[in-house]
């Protein structure tokens, strides 16, 4: 039987674009960059993108296409009998916990944009929606609600297969996606505050810089490019022999890079003109932007296209994580397609019930200090996938053929891959060092200066 795949390149490349962005890109990046200073953090998270980004990347395409399978399986396939799809059994919990408590996130954007759509949001006071906010998420059955909607459709897409799915959604949604978050920054530049708001996205100023920042920055272009989840090993897995994985890889950074630093500006304008907190935290879209859209013209269209870009850009990566573990479930448990995506989402389900309640009083699971929800998000991002990354990369720079890596950057000989020299250096000493770094800081043992 062929193996499932994509059926272009184009639409492989809008799939890897729609998981790596998402709420990460759009909810995350932007109230991490105004809590760390603004440029001077934007600099260093783009160095870091280029230098160890990327280079994950592309190992996990490689990975994933040479072995024509899952995240586990695929180790099992390129080092037989050795222990090194240990990474790929981290990813594939990874992964089901983020499906878990990014799924209750983006059922709250679900609940925004219905809130947007029957303009909630006018002439309600900033304490009056801050406690919208606050008594939303933290209720016991609406949050759970929206997340079961989320879920359902992530499902059923899932279910539908991945070129008749995954493929087909994201072919469709990223280009909407894209032009709703071009429309929102054009919006943003012609603002009052417009070059305020710039000036704070992209001047570096060192000054507000801390070590800290540093380590959000690493941490961050894990997330945000999908790494240490096993979802670019899978995607990879799905990509024609004639893909060319470095010029995806490098694309895929791009655009998603392109689309934060645009969410940013539409964020960032408006923030300064109307003279609110750029150092919000996590209540930046949900709290601050609803100040917002009520004070400027034609704010009722743009508040509701930007929910529907939240939306949007949430459910390409829950899809994307529900796809990996589904084809774990096929290639590693022998599950059907649909046994598989159910019975996997409906786990998950449980995850996110947990994760919801947490934030509220009723049923509130407290770990080590922090409620279930943030326990998982840390856990996984921090940990998690640092720690699968770095096991997959000692593996492919210390223990894998150089040679065969050449082979697959270069489709055996097909086409070049001049970038090849500076990749297998990177890959070999500078990201495991650069990575040492941020476990050693991630477990506290290298604290802030
Ligand atoms: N990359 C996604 C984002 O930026 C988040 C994500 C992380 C999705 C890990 C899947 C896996 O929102």
């Amino acid at each position: 039987m062929e193996r499932r795949g994509f059926n272009s390149s184009f639409g492989m490349l809008m799939a890897a674009v729609g998981s790596a962005v998402g709420l990460g890109n759009i909810w995350r990046f932007p109230y991490i960059v105004g809590t760390n200073g603004g440029g001077a953090f934007l600099l260093v998270y783009i160095s870091i993108l280029v230098f160890i980004g990327l280079p994950i990347l592309i190992s996990e395409m490689v990975i994933g296409r040479r072995a024509r399978s899952d995240s586990v399986d695929s180790f099992k396939k390129l080092a037989p009998g050795k222990k090194r799809y240990i990474s790929g059994l981290i990813s594939v919990i990874a992964s089901f916990l983020i499906l878990g408590f990014y799924s209750v996130v983006a059922g709250w954007s679900l609940e925004y944009l219905i809130k947007s759509i029957t303009n909630q949001f006018s002439g309600s006071s900033p304490q009056v929606i801050e406690t919208m906010f606050t008594s939303f998420t933290s209720s016991p059955i609406k949050p759970i609600v929206w997340t079961f909607v989320f879920l359902f459709v992530t499902i059923f897409i899932v279910k539908s297969g991945v070129a008749s799915g995954v493929e087909k959604v994201s072919k469709f949604a990223i280009p909407v996606l894209f032009f709703i978050v071009l429309v929102l920054g054009i919006r943003g530049l012609t603002l009052e505050g417009g070059m305020d708001g710039l000036r704070f996205l992209f001047y570096p100023d060192f000054s507000n810089f801390t070590m800290e920042g540093f380590l959000a920055a690493l941490g961050h272009s894990f997330f945000t490019l999908s790494l240490g989840v096993g979802i670019m090993i899978t995607y990879g897995s799905y990509a024609k022999d004639d893909e060319n994985i470095g010029k995806s890889s490098l694309l895929i950074s791009i655009c998603d890079t392109t689309i934060a630093l645009i969410a940013g500006i539409a964020i960032f304008t408006s923030v300064f003109t109307f003279g609110l907190n750029p150092g919000e935290g996590p209540g930046l879209v949900f709290v601050t932007l609803p100040n917002v859209f009520p004070l400027m013209p034609g704010g009722y269209l743009f508040g509701v296209a930007f929910f529907l870009l939240l939306a949007l850009a949430a459910l390409t990566s829950t899809i994307s994580l529900l796809e990996t573990l589904t084809a774990f479930g096929i290639d590693s448990m022998n599950l059907s397609r649909n046994k598989a995506a159910i019975g996997i989402g409906v786990c998950a389900f449980v995850v996110s019930i947990i994760s919801s309640l947490s934030l509220g009083d009723t049923f509130s699971i407290q770990i080590g200090g922090l409620s279930f929800f943030d326990f998982v998000d840390k856990l996984t991002s921090n940990y998690m996938l640092t720690i699968a990354s770095f096991i997959e990369i000692i593996f492919l720079g210390w223990f894998y053929k150089r040679e065969y890596l050449k082979d697959e950057l270069t489709n055996h000989g097909k086409i070049k891959a001049s970038f090849f020299k500076v990749y297998y250096f990177m890959l070999k000493y500078v990201v495991p060092i650069a990575m040492v770094l941020i476990i050693l800081s991630s477990f506290g043992i290298l604290k802030s200066a």
